[in-house]
């Protein structure tokens, strides 16, 4: 199957016939799963876990500074990289390496970066949690094509990859592109990954896919964990094939034709657990605290994450940031659960274990071996540690229902005929399901058939109910991504600022997203 076939844009094309050919899994059949994916295993043995060294993404230098701005230089390339002891695995990376190196920005500076194209595809670079101007948003059809395309820059017929999608060719450039991030936002756990249209999920599974982190003052008066001790997390899971690639189930194993075969449908789930590009990788820590934070970056595996054992009185992830930075308290808990494109921070107290204490990270979620994520081997040495999680972390501004302009309703689901759709609707680029007025705050609303982690650019919001009951243990702070079970409502408040334009709202699930569910928004 195909997207085209399956999402019926074709069915005037191929007839009704070929589109009731296509054995698409019944959503009964899917709601029985209850599962956001279906399990592909790899064809190679699997090492053993807690062997490879925890590996932390290098901090990206800026090329250049001045009064304002950093100016940051990717180059996107194809690299060879030994994920598993002895096993080459070809990827598409950013600069080299797996995850893609960190970029650090300050709020308040411009960042700019540019990204050079030397895959062998079109790429399309999204800030995920950025609070950023259409342009350099990446939008999924604002391609970038690789160096040396002979292609004009507006129609991509003929692209590999990008078949008949001239007809909503986007702000195309060829070679490199500038993407300004003006930085008018808090301190955050952001990333950045592939966005191309069609083709976000084989592009972040074969690694396109890096931290950005965003710093300010009010986060750097805090007492936190800093340094060595404050590490980014991107957790993912992946597959192997007997020749050390990476398998994914694509329609067309090509790449020419987005979409993966119909048993994948609902997601592609790996079984072996990344964290930081290293299978169950082990990492020594001292008896201090540390802030962990967690990215699950996964095309469509949800976590519960937990450390086993628990220290005595439990709450050992104590949470001070979500997507949109600090909370203003700290959230304890004993496990959290985490959807694709979700960012806990928390900070864990390894002084609460005896030293040699092996303290797992693990995935409640999961079984056999994706039951297990890493291990902390808590060293006996004596440190200083003067860093603590203060009751307070940050003021934030409550948004205000009775102030919102306008109620919508956002349904998720998978339509008879149309694939995964919003409201009914397959992706249409260039087709806005909304059109919010800047400095206003509107009330949305999300419902799922089954497991939907919905996301939308531009503005973080704020969760206020769900389920017609108060927000989960999972909802505090400001989100970018709200993770929906099935048969679930969640209703969040967003105040839309700074940048007008066009934005999108999706499933981060990367296999719904690639099969249109997604939507257009314009901010005016
Ligand atoms: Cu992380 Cu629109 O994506
Ligand atoms: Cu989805």
């Amino acid at each position: 199957m195909n997207r085209r076939r399956f999402l019926g844009v074709g069915a005037s094309v191929l007839g009704a016939g070929a589109l009731a050919a296509v054995a698409v899994p019944s959503a009964a059949r899917l709601l029985a799963e209850g599962r956001p994916g279906r399990l592909l295993s790899s064809e190679l043995a699997l090492p053993e876990a807690f062997r490879a060294a925890l590996p932390v993404p290098a901090v990206l230098q800026p090329v250049r500074t001045d009064g304002t701005s950093d100016h940051y230089e990717i180059t996107q390339k194809v690299a060879e990289l030994e994920i598993l002891p002895g096993v080459k695995t070809g990827m598409w990376t950013y600069g080299g390496t797996f995850p893609g190196p960190t970029v650090v920005t300050r709020s308040g500076r411009t960042a700019v970066v540019s990204h050079r194209n030397e895959l062998p595809v079109p790429s399309v670079t999204h800030l995920h949690g950025g609070h950023t101007p259409a342009d350099s948003d990446g939008y999924p059809v604002d391609l970038l094509l690789p160096v040396g395309s002979t292609d004009s820059g507006r129609s991509t017929a003929g692209m590999p990859g990008m078949p008949g999608m001239h007809h909503a060719a986007g702000r195309n450039a060829t070679g490199e592109r500038r993407y300004t991030y003006p930085g008018r936002q808090r301190a955050a756990t952001l990333w950045y990954h592939d966005h191309r249209m069609g083709f976000t999920g084989p592009g972040v599974w074969r690694g396109l896919a890096g931290f950005h982190l965003v710093h300010d003052d009010e986060e750097d008066a805090l007492p936190l964990p800093r340094g060595d001790r404050d590490l980014p997390l991107m957790i993912t899971d992946r597959s192997f094939a007997a020749d050390g690639s990476f398998r994914y189930p694509a329609a067309d194993p090509g790449l020419a034709e987005p979409g993966v075969t119909d048993d994948y449908a609902n997601g592609v789930l790996g079984d072996v657990i990344l964290v930081n590009g290293a299978p169950w990788p082990r990492l020594d820590v001292d008896r201090a605290h540390y802030r962990l934070r967690l990215l699950n970056a996964s095309n469509a595996r949800l976590y519960r994450l937990e450390l086993d054992p628990q220290p005595a009185g439990g709450g050992a992830l104590v949470q001070i940031g979500s997507d949109g930075g600090l909370l203003a308290a700290p959230v304890r808990h004993d496990g959290i659960e985490i959807a694709p494109a979700e960012r806990f921070d928390v900070v864990v107290d390894f002084a609460r274990y005896e030293p040699g204490t092996r303290v797992r990270l693990v995935n409640r979620f999961g079984d056999g071996r994706t039951a297990e994520v890493m291990r902390f081997d808590v060293t006996s040495q004596q440190v200083g540690d003067d860093t603590k999680v203060p009751d307070r972390l940050s003021t934030i501004e409550a948004l205000d229902a009775s102030a919102a302009v306008a109620t919508r309703d956002f349904t998720f689901r998978r339509s008879r005929g149309s694939g995964w759709t919003i409201n009914g609707r397959p992706y249409e680029p260039g087709e806005s399901i909304a059109t919010p007025a800047l400095g206003t705050v509107e009330r949305w609303r999300f419902s799922t058939d089954l497991h939907h982690p919905v996301h939308v650019h531009l503005d973080h919001f704020q969760v206020i109910g769900r389920n017609g009951a108060d927000p989960g243990p999972y909802d505090a702070g400001w989100k970018d991504t709200v993770d929906l079970r099935p048969a679930e409502a969640v209703e969040v408040l967003v105040r839309f600022t700074d940048y007008a334009g066009v934005y999108m709202l999706h499933c981060h699930n990367l296999e719904h997203e690639d099969m249109a569910m997604m939507a257009d928004f314009t901010v005016r």
